[in-house]
């Protein structure tokens, strides 16, 4: 009943996108933290954000902050309109002194659009991963880039198990199959296998890396591995009897099933090339919920094609929105099967939405009362990294 009266309660669309323009003729300085002008770049939810008020990451939900920022004084613009140089994004980035947004629906923040932006002081991603953001040109500006770390690695890692499961299993061909019709079960069980004594490595265990590795356990893999330039807590793994290897190509060449977790840095951007797929084991499987201009979209589809690998899953696309064509939309194995590509939407399910709205509502409020952040949030602050998972890097005297 409550979500029912919240819904009637709700302005409609055009009001909301009445709203969102209405607020631009009103007098305010942007320069003051008292009435500074806030922009959030955000993914179009259309009739599904009209009828289901949880998809706060929405331009129709604006993470529901409009009343609270405006209630203070400051301007709340909210578009999705991000691309181009006539773009919503490139028209008031230039007095925006904050600009949200999601890795759904990324706001490129390059270093053109940094140096325009006089008055920028924040970039805050309501989620994790800021590698939309110039982070160099984020740190020569001296700008604040924080995220909402943690809130949504549970959502990422259930969603790396179900795609691993899904390639390992040969679950969308099968599907595919009796949604037309068909009933073939040698064509699907050909390509099938258990994970049961399979080796699965992870490219980094931060957060999600470790989470994924800990509800792997209870699939008695053959072996859990990991690479990673910062070594997990050996009591963790103890506890998850996982392995460490610090060779990458060693590792990849004894997995069955790979799965990325790392950033996007200098140092991940198309690390996953035709190369570095030439040391995995033939037919292994790959799963990308990171990012995805960590892998070379082209080779990555070349070894589906010639069956090096067997399967190639996840949510993450550069650019995004993919363009229609982009060869992971259609590429497919040999036998046909082999891809488990999705939106980018593992990170935004409804439970992860209700955290990272809360999430960036703290940051804010953190900003306007001059208070410190809460450190796991900062990725970059006063011209460095406060974090080490953007790649190892010396830190800068200050
Ligand atoms: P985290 O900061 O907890 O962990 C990152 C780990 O990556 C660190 O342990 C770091 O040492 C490691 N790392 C960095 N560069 C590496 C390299 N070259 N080789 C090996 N390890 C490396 O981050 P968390 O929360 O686990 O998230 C990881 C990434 O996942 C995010 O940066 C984001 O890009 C992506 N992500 C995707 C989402 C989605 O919806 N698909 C949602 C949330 C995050």
């Amino acid at each position: 009943i409550a979500s029912t009266i919240n819904r009637a309660a709700r302005p409609t669309v055009s009001q909301l996108a009445h709203q969102a323009t209405s607020s631009l003729p009103r007098n305010f300085s942007t320069t003051t933290p008292n009435n500074m002008k806030v922009l959030a770049v955000l993914y179009e939810g259309g009739k599904h954000a009209v009828e289901e008020s949880r998809l706060l990451g929405t331009v129709q939900n604006e993470l529901g902050l409009r009343k609270w920022l405006e209630d203070q004084g400051h301007e709340y613009i909210v578009t999705s309109d991000k691309e181009g140089a006539n773009s919503e994004l490139d028209k008031h980035i230039v007095d925006a002194e904050i600009v949200i947004s999601t890795p759904f629906h990324p706001a490129y923040i390059t270093r053109e659009r940094i140096e325009k932006a006089k008055n920028l002081k924040a970039c805050i991603t309501a989620g994790v991963g800021s590698d939309h953001v110039d982070l160099t040109a984020a740190n020569e500006k001296g700008l604040l880039v924080a995220e909402v770390t943690g809130s949504n690695v549970v959502s990422v890692a259930e969603h790396v198990v179900m795609t691993i499961l899904n390639l390992v299993r040969n679950f969308v061909p099968a599907h595919e199959q009796v949604m037309a019709g068909n009933w073939n079960v040698a064509e699907i069980a050909r390509g099938a296998f258990d994970l049961e004594n399979k080796v699965v490595g992870t490219v980094a265990i931060g957060r999600i890396g470790e989470r994924v590795l800990r509800r792997l356990k209870a699939f008695d893999c053959k072996e859990l591995l990991y690479f990673d330039y910062q070594a997990l807590d050996p009591q963790k793994e103890k506890e998850i009897g996982c392995r460490r290897i610090n060779d990458l190509k060693e590792m990849l060449s004894q997995c069955d099933v790979v799965t990325i977790n790392a950033p996007l840095s200098e140092s991940t951007k198309g690390m996953f090339n035709k190369e570095l797929i030439s040391h995995m084991k033939k037919g292994a499987f790959l799963v990308n919920t990171a990012r995805g201009a960590i892998c070379n979209e082209n080779d990555i589809a070349d070894a589906l094609a010639s069956g090096q690998l067997s399967g190639y899953g996840g949510d993450v696309w550069y650019p995004q929105p993919a363009p229609k064509d982009h060869p992971w939309r259609k590429m497919r194995n040999p036998l046909g099967g082999g891809n488990a590509m999705t939106p980018h939407y593992s990170g935004t399910t409804l439970d992860a939405q209700i955290r990272y709205a809360q999430g960036t509502k703290d940051i804010i409020e953190r900003y306007i009362k001059g208070e410190e952040q809460n450190p796991p949030d900062v990725i970059v602050e006063k011209g460095d990294y406060a974090t080490k998972a953007y790649g190892q890097r010396e830190k800068k005297k200050q």
